[in-house]
């Protein structure tokens, strides 16, 4: 069995992510423990979540920092204090300095609800609808000096139907979000995971990729 990975978790909102990755810790598919989850906002129901599971939270503010550097700056203290190897943000509704960026280097993952490069930043499943494509899906990446831009680990794909909303599509994605997720965290613990330039080089990966490209049947 790999080790267990020190993880802290960044969450601004429901936390759905976190719930995924602490089922999956639980369930003994996921070598990883979380020292903390810090948040935000301290009405974030992730905190909520986190507590339900005896994991360390922590509030901090953005709004009572003077800019962005200090305050990235005194997260990566408390992630530092709590022992975290690996940045997992969950829906963590904030830009990153290169304070932040630089301390975590290729140690920060994030998660979109898009096939990146394409729909980068927000509100992006009502932009696939909106472009008509046939298909999105989710993507993880780690986490480098520009918005939704660092080397892809793990990309799942789902069909956008004709009569699509944005809630449809986006609770589709959702669901593979929650399973690639703890899977590119597992790559990771396993030692798998290597970043040379854009890509992401993966140990022991078949031919055809399976443990990075999630193609779920058509509903
Ligand atoms: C997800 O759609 C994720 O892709 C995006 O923010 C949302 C967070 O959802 N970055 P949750 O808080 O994990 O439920």
């Amino acid at each position: 069995m790999a080790r267990q990975v020190p993880i802290g978790v960044l969450v601004s909102g429901s936390g759905t992510n976190l719930q995924a990755i602490i089922d999956e810790i639980e369930a003994k598919r996921l070598d990883a423990k979380i020292e903390v989850v810090l948040s935000n906002k301290a009405d974030a129901y992730g905190l909520v979540r986190a507590k339900n599971h005896r994991i360390a939270t922590e509030v901090l503010d953005h709004k009572q920092f003077s800019s962005r550097e200090a305050y990235d700056q005194a997260v990566v203290d408390i992630l530092h204090a709590r022992g975290v190897e690996l940045v997992v943000l969950a829906g963590f509704m904030r830009l990153l300095s290169p304070v932040f960026v630089k301390a975590y280097s290729n140690r920060i993952m994030n998660i979109h609800p898009a096939l990146l490069p394409s729909f980068p930043g927000l509100h992006v499943q009502k932009k696939a609808v909106d472009h008509g494509v046939r298909f999105s899906g989710c993507t993880v990446h780690f986490v480098n000096e520009e918005c939704d831009e660092g080397p892809i680990i793990i990309q799942a794909v789902v069909p956008v139907f004709p009569d699509d909303s944005e809630e449809s599509l986006a609770a589709r994605i959702l669901k593979q979000e929650h399973r690639i997720y703890p899977r590119a965290i597992q790559l990771y613990a396993e030692g798998r995971l290597h970043v040379e330039g854009r890509r992401v080089l993966v140990d022991g990966l078949a031919k055809d990729g399976n443990e990075v490209l999630f193609q779920p049947p058509l509903e």
